[in-house]
């Protein structure tokens, strides 16, 4: 099958990527949002100690499957244990359904960079902006239409090691732009008590639901559980030291997360006040408060434009190594051509794309479990499919190749891998059991009324 398989160069060329894949909308749009609902500094402390146990067992499973195999998801289950395919199939679920809203939110985020570069920026403070702009039905299809376009010529022209080495030089600028906007928001009159509530948490507001949220997010944001990682392993070179790859990707990843929930939550009370309304308002919260801090600073315009340009090519760097997946799935399954995979991948997308946006507008009355088509596909990617598949994962690397695989795989070239006994604790017992617990009550509470 595979014969010479790439690689890439050293552990900086490894983590780079896997960063460009993680980082991306999750971290700056979804993760402040759902910080902000689910009670702020409780969301924030459950999300790091999930990180830190949960993720890094799992991504240290993940990318050693894929560096001892070779192979990505499907084959690498497969290889390992025959009856164990199907894990890789359901992995290959996950990316399809995220691709398509995927680019539906970066087509917002392309409309606001636009909008901020044709100095259209105090337009877009008004408080009705968003719900209007998401609400028509061209428009919005117009801009999913250009970040999807955008995403396949990347993909098509196989252009990617150009963006990645561009998104080298803007994610360093990203961090660092990102960390004055959000000391600047933390400074702004009313947004002290925004910092509060991020950083504090307030255990009465702990619930299972602030759980499932925080796991489905951090599946979603470290690229996990949908055969990424797996992939991204297989083109790991063994002398690559994996356990501080790993910390490397989370502390990347997650230290993006928390920067952007310092900038928005603050915001949100210097300028709602942080009552319950404007936390709550889920999917837009980004999109809404940055206007209003960039308005608030000198030189907020171009200072704006930079961040969504940012912004914009972090999207693009997740949602490339989402398609990627995507077409490698299709190509290996249907045994197709590329550019035959490409095709269907794209149609797939508008597919599934289209209702998504529509959602916010034309097609708002139409609910599936009571969410929209966006919602609807979050959830189910984000809190069905993916915890489901960190079970499988868990339970094949924890009982049927052992832990003592993955550490092997760890230490090889006498690499050190310092926490093998919290890897096979959560491995084996922590992490399956919470899901399946969590996974039960999620279910009972959809039975009831659901909400994401
Ligand atoms: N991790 C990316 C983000 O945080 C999203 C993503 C999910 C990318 C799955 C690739 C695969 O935005």
């Amino acid at each position: 099958m595979e014969k010479e398989r790439s690689s890439f160069t050293g552990k900086i060329g490894f983590v780079l990527a896997a960063a460009g894949s993680a980082v991306g909308l999750g971290n700056i749009w979804r993760f402040p949002y759902l910080a902000a609902k689910y009670g702020g500094g409780i969301f924030l402390l459950v999300y790091l100690i999930l990180a830190v146990t949960f993720g890094f067992a799992l991504m240290t499973a993940e990318i050693a499957i894929g560096r001892k195999t070779g192979l990505s998801a499907i084959g690498a289950f497969k290889k390992l244990g025959k009856k164990y395919a199907f894990i890789g199939y359901l992995e290959s679920i996950v990316p399809i359904i995220i691709l398509p809203y995927y680019c539906v939110i970066g087509g917002w985020v392309t409309k606001y960079m636009v909008t901020f570069i044709s100095g259209g920026a105090i337009h877009t403070i008004a408080d009705d902006y968003f719900g209007a702009f998401i609400g028509q039905p061209l428009a919005p299809m117009i801009y999913f239409a250009v970040f999807l376009g955008l995403t396949t010529a990347v993909i098509c022209l196989g252009v990617e090691k150009g963006i990645e080495k561009v998104s080298k030089i803007m994610m360093p600028v990203l961090v660092v732009l990102s960390v004055i906007i959000a000391v600047y928001a933390m400074f702004l009159p009313g947004a002290m008590e925004g910092v509060k509530y991020y950083l504090l948490p307030d255990f009465s507001q702990f619930s299972v639901t602030t759980v499932l949220a925080a796991m489905g997010q951090m599946f979603y944001s470290m690229s996990l559980a949908m055969g990424i990682m797996v992939t991204y392993g297989s083109y790991m070179k063994k002398e690559v030291n994996l356990e501080s790859s790993v910390r490397q990707i989370e502390i990347f990843d997650t230290g993006i997360a928390f920067i952007a929930g310092l900038i928005v939550i603050p915001a949100v009370f210097a300028f709602s006040g942080g009552d319950e309304a404007a936390l709550g308002k889920g999917p837009g919260l980004m999109f809404v408060t940055l206007p209003k801090v960039f308005e608030s600073m000198a030189g907020g315009t171009f200072i704006g434009t930079l961040f969504f340009v940012l912004v914009l090519f972090a999207a693009l760097t997740s949602s490339i190594s989402l398609m990627e997946a995507v077409v490698s799935i299709i190509q290996d399954k249907f045994k197709i051509s590329r550019g035959r995979s490409c095709f269907f991948t794209v149609l797939i997308s508008v597919l599934l794309g289209v209702p998504s946006s529509l959602g916010n507008g034309a097609w708002s009355g139409i609910k599936i479990i009571g969410m929209d088509f966006l919602s609807f596909f979050d959830f189910i990617s984000n809190s069905v499919l993916m915890p489901i598949v960190a079970f499988f994962i868990c339970i094949f690397a924890g009982y049927v190749i052992k832990p003592k695989t993955i550490i092997e795989e760890a230490e090889e070239h006498g690499q050190k891998f310092s926490e093998k006994g919290l890897f096979t604790v959560v491995i084996r017992y922590v992490a399956p059991i919470c899901i399946v617990l969590i996974l039960i009550s999620s279910v009972l509470d959809a039975m009831g009324i659901m909400k994401i």
